[in-house]
């Protein structure tokens, strides 16, 4: 049987993780994220594809690929969830389990982060755990799928 195979997606400026504003998003970079979340595959027999970019058409050009490849995405779709109408159209195109994360909690912030394009779009959100919400959101997705 083939492998469960999930897509995680980041935004823009989440590359720069571990130095970017660490009272809001900690010390941990992408790359130990990253890391973290292929021990989780490994251990759960899932294919993680994770990705990153700062540009909106490659995010969602991510997302058509993860519509192909994946049987569930995860997306932090970053500060294009509080602006892009494509992701929440690309997002619409895509019938896979979706699941919208944060590390922080965008609603307990400022007033432009409490709306999210990608939420109406999505079947859960997970937001306010930091990178535990990978994990947590990886679970999820894996509960999603049925397998
Ligand atoms: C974020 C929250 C967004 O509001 C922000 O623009 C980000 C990161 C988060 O993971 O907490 O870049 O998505």
């Amino acid at each position: 049987m083939a492998k469960t195979n999930i897509h995680l997606l980041n935004g823009p400026n989440l590359n720069l993780l571990g130095s970017r504003e660490p009272k809001i998003y900690g010390t941990t970079s992408l790359e130990e994220i990253e890391n973290s979340c292929q021990q989780w595959a490994a251990r759960n027999g899932v294919a993680l594809t994770f990705r990153q970019t700062n540009s909106e058409g490659t995010l969602i050009e991510h997302i058509h690929m993860a519509d192909a490849q994946a049987n569930a995405l995860i997306i932090n779709p970053a500060a294009y969830s509080h602006s892009s109408v494509a992701l929440f159209d690309a997002l619409s195109a895509v019938s896979l389990p979706k699941i919208e994360l944060h590390l922080s909690n965008p609603h307990t912030r400022e007033a432009f982060r409490h709306r999210s394009y990608a939420s109406p779009a999505v079947n859960g959100i997970i937001c306010g755990f930091g990178p535990d919400g990978y994990i947590l959101a990886l679970t999820a997705a894996l509960g999603l799928t049925g397998a």
